[in-house]
């Protein structure tokens, strides 16, 4: 089953980037591990990064119309995108938001994603394990009879 794990803007810094907030797994080193971990679970993980939101909205089309379950770090954009948001909601399979910081114990402003909303569940706080735990879920809930 094919799934895509996208990270939005300035997630490709990873690694460099506020490393006491987000670890210091490079954005390289993590698209690998998911990809391992996909191969772990029988998921053909394809991981993606953007700091363009058009081209994240364009994704998240072609996950909607070929059914794909997504995995999603939308970042910044969490925070004020419902252009994002109403790309997400085109999505027929299911969508995990994470966030590799926990946002309710940030800023103000982190504290509402509009993503959530129409996301099936959220994963914050747990660092990069997110996307693992991420991965894990979905390859419970998909059935593929393709496969
Ligand atoms: C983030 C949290 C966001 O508030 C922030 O803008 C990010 C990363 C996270 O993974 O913790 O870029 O989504």
């Amino acid at each position: 089953t094919k799934v895509y794990v996208l990270n939005g803007v300035n997630l490709g810094r990873l690694g460099t980037r506020q490393t006491l907030i987000y670890g210091a797994t490079s954005y390289e080193d993590l698209a690998k591990r998911c990809v391992v971990e996909g191969e772990r679970l029988g998921l053909d993980v394809e991981c993606r990064q953007t700091d363009d939101e058009t081209e994240m909205i364009h994704w998240l089309y072609e996950a909607a119309d070929e059914a794909i379950p997504v995995v999603l770090n939308s970042a910044a954009w969490s925070h004020y995108s419902y252009a994002l948001r109403d790309a997400c909601a085109m999505l027929k399979a299911p969508l995990v938001e994470v966030h590799i910081s926990n946002i309710h114990a940030r800023e103000e402003f982190r504290h509402h994603s509009v993503i959530s909303g129409v996301a099936t569940g959220v994963i914050a706080g747990l660092g990069v394990d997110g996307y693992r735990l991420a991965l894990s879920y979905l390859s419970r809930v998909i059935t593929d009879t393709s496969a």
